[in-house]
C-alpha cells in the first residue's frame, strides 16, 4: 500500500481498548490504527494514573525505533505515524506471550531471585510470560508454554533468537542515546501469511532505560519505573527519552 493510500485510511470501529492504547479498524482489512493514551497503570493495574504527554512520547519513540529496526532487517507491524499519538500498523494475531530480554538485573528478576539491582548479567536472559491479566501475566517455563500451546517449539526458538537479535540492535541504538538498555518487553504477532512480526510498542513504558551519565540509582531512571515507584519527574523523563531517541534517529546513522 502506498503512503498516499495509507494516509487516506479513516478511523472506523473501535476493536479493543487496552491499558495504554486503543485499536481501531480502518477501511483496509489488514491495517489497524493505534491511538496511544496518557493513561498509565502498574502492577497489573493496581496502580493507576496519567503521565501527561506519554501517548505522544510512546507513539513517536515506538515509530522511530520500529523504523530503525526495519533498516536492520527486523520485520515489524509498523506502517506509518499519522498523528502525534496515532500510528497505522499491520493487523496481526498477537501471540499471548510477553517476551522479556534482560541485560542487567532489575525489577521482578531481583525480586524473585535475590540478584542485586544493577548486576550485569553474564549474557542476556530471555524470558516468556503468559499475557493474561486475569492470571497476573505469570512467568512461564518452556514446558508450561508448550503445554498451553502458546507457541510451537519452532516458534519458541524463533522468538528467542529474534529477541536476542533485537536486543543487540536496541542496545546499540540506546548506547548512541547515552542510555543503558537494562531490560524490555516485546510482543509478537502473526500476519495473514503467518509471518511473525514484532508488534505492540517499544517505549519507556516497556523498557528500563538508565541515563549513562548518572550513577545515582534513582536519578538515572528514565522510564516507567519513575511512575511505578513514585520517583517523581515522570513526564520529564519521558520527554528526555523522546528527545534523545529523535536526535539519534534523525542523525541518520542511528
Ligand atoms: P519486570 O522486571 O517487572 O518483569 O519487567 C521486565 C520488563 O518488562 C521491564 O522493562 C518492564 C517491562 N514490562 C512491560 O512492558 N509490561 C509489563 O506488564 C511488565 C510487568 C513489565
Amino acid at each position: 500500500m502506498t503512503a498516499a493510500r495509507l494516509s487516506q485510511l479513516h478511523m472506523m470501529t473501535q476493536l479493543y481498548e487496552g491499558k495504554a492504547k486503543i485499536l481501531y479498524q480502518t477501511e483496509a482489512p489488514d491495517v489497524l490504527r493505534t491511538v496511544f493514551k496518557d493513561d498509565a497503570t502498574a502492577f497489573n493495574a493496581q496502580k493507576r494514573g496519567q503521565i501527561i504527554g506519554k501517548g505522544e512520547v510512546n507513539c513517536t519513540v515506538s515509530a522511530a525505533i520500529f523504523r530503525w529496526l526495519a533498516t536492520r532487517g527486523i520485520a515489524t507491524h509498523f506502517l506509518e505515524q499519522t498523528a502525534p499519538t496515532e500510528m497505522l500498523v499491520r493487523a496481526v494475531k498477537i501471540l499471548p506471550l510477553e517476551v522479556v530480554a534482560r541485560n542487567i538485573a532489575a525489577g521482578s528478576l531481583c525480586k524473585q531471585t535475590g540478584l542485586p539491582l544493577g548486576q550485569v548479567l553474564p549474557e542476556p536472559l530471555v524470558e516468556f510470560y503468559y499475557k493474561n491479566d486475569a492470571l497476573g501475566d505469570p512467568l512461564l517455563t518452556r514446558d508450561r508454554l508448550l503445554l498451553l500451546e502458546l507457541a510451537t517449539p519452532e516458534q519458541l526458538e524463533q522468538l528467542r533468537n529474534l529477541t536476542l537479535v533485537i536486543n543487540r540492535h536496541l542496545r546499540e541504538f540506546f548506547e548512541q542515546c547515552e542510555i543503558t538498555l537494562v531490560d524490555f518487553k516485546l510482543e509478537f504477532g502473526l500476519d495473514s501469511d503467518a509471518q511473525l512480526l514484532l508488534a505492540d510498542e517499544i517505549s519507556p513504558d516497556t523498557c528500563r532505560l538508565w541515563d549513562r551519565a548518572e550513577t545515582d540509582p534513582q536519578r538515572r531512571v528514565l522510564d516507567k519505573d519513575r511512575f511505578r515507584h513514585d520517583l517523581g519527574h515522570v513526564e520529564a523523563a519521558y520527554q528526555q527519552i523522546r528527545e534523545r531517541v529523535l536526535a539519534v534517529a534523525q542523525s541518520g546513522d542511528g
